[in-house]
């Protein structure tokens, strides 16, 4: 097994160097000499004792668990109500036949309890108990099953249209990229399957990536996409609010989808701005409600869409004033996109 030593990006969680002695099994530091395990040859560069409470239980029960495992097909489920049919049709199926499923039991079950039809009733009783014991594990799949037409409908007749769209948010940040006339270094933060950094028009830079996420579970699915695209990627297990990089390393810091469910958004911001550089461009995506929305609507939002998160809306109060140019769009109903550059 080569030992190989990797140095400049990365630091220690524990005493901040810079240097490891890497192997696919393990990553030592040569400063604390402390070892990292790998899972599947990416390091875990993060303390467990040192995780917020939040973001150890939103791992555990959440992305290493059934959810993470189906991600590609769990995620599109939450975001049902808001997407056009032509999308989410299936989903709107496989709910339609859960919903009648529901409504046929408790029905039967009324029934049967007034013919005095004991037996049955309890049947009835055993299966509806199951069916919604096992959406109540998660609570927002529960939520989805009375909430999703009102908001649906609530949605539908008022057409939305934002003032600055995700693709033009994108634009205005990747076109100066592109005539950076250098190898920029990406890094995005909380990647999952890697499925936005991959999408979004960053693979149209001249850049080399980087990507981090805490669960091994939803990394695996990133490093399947870029492997299958031929895309390579640092990848690394860690901590969004205590990341393995060095001060100023990065051109651009993304994350999509997971700023407002860590335990401490402001902190994973302040740590996203260290890791840029002077000069550097940080985006993020998260929820974030409209200022139309109805009361189905916040509903939704609040016992679904945002329901597994610590705060609702872009923490601007919190960032550290390292940060300029900042820019909050409401690009979705539900969703904004925030830019910002590194003094410097
Ligand atoms: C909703 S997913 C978004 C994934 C991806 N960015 C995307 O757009 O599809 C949120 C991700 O945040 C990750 N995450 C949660 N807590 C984290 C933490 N403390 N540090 C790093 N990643 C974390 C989860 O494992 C999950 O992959
Ligand atoms: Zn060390």
């Amino acid at each position: 097994m080569a030992t190989e030593l990797k140095s400049s990006k990365y630091r220690c969680p524990h005493c901040a160097a810079a240097d490891f002695a890497v192997t696919t099994t393990q990553w030592r530091c040569t400063g604390c000499d402390h070892t990292f395990g790998c899972a599947a040859g990416i390091p875990r560069l993060f303390v467990e004792d040192r995780l917020g409470s939040q973001d150890r239980r939103l791992r555990d029960t959440f992305y290493d668990g059934l959810f993470g495992r189906l991600y590609q097909v769990t995620m599109p489920a939450i975001v049902m109500p808001v997407r056009p049919l032509a999308i989410s049709w299936p989903y709107w199926i496989a709910y339609g036949v859960t919903l009648v499923l529901i409504l046929g039991l408790a029905a039967g079950l009324i029934t049967t309890l007034v013919a005095g039809v004991f037996v049955t009733a309890a049947l009835l009783f055993a299966a509806l108990g199951l069916i919604l014991w096992l959406l109540s594990r998660q609570s927002w799949l529960l939520h989805l099953m009375w909430v999703a037409i009102p908001a649906w409908l609530s949605l539908a007749r008022k057409p939305w249209v934002p003032s600055e769209s995700f693709t033009a948010v994108h634009e205005r940040v990747l076109a100066p990229l592109r005539d950076a006339g250098r190898r920029l270094q990406i890094l995005d933060v909380s990647t999952g399957s890697c499925n936005s950094l991959y999408r979004h028009g960053w693979m149209s830079l001249d850049a080399d990536y980087t990507a981090i996420d805490l669960s091994e579970t939803m990394l695996k699915q990133g490093s399947d996409l870029m492997s299958a695209a031929g895309v390579p990627v640092d990848l690394v297990l860690g901590d969004a609010m205590e990341l393995p990089f060095q001060d100023n390393s990065f051109d651009v810091v993304l994350s999509y989808g997971a700023v407002n469910g860590l335990t401490d958004p402001a902190r994973a911001i302040a740590e996203m701005a260290r890791v840029a550089r002077p000069g550097g461009t940080l985006l993020f995506l998260d929820e974030q409600m409209y200022d139309a929305a109805t009361p189905m609507e916040r509903a939704y939002f609040m016992k679904v869409l945002s329901s597994h998160n610590v705060i609702h809306h872009c923490p601007v109060e919190t960032f550290p004033a390292t940060l300029t140019d900042v820019r909050v769009s409401q690009v979705y109903q539900f969703y904004y996109i925030c830019t910002a550059r590194k003094a410097g």
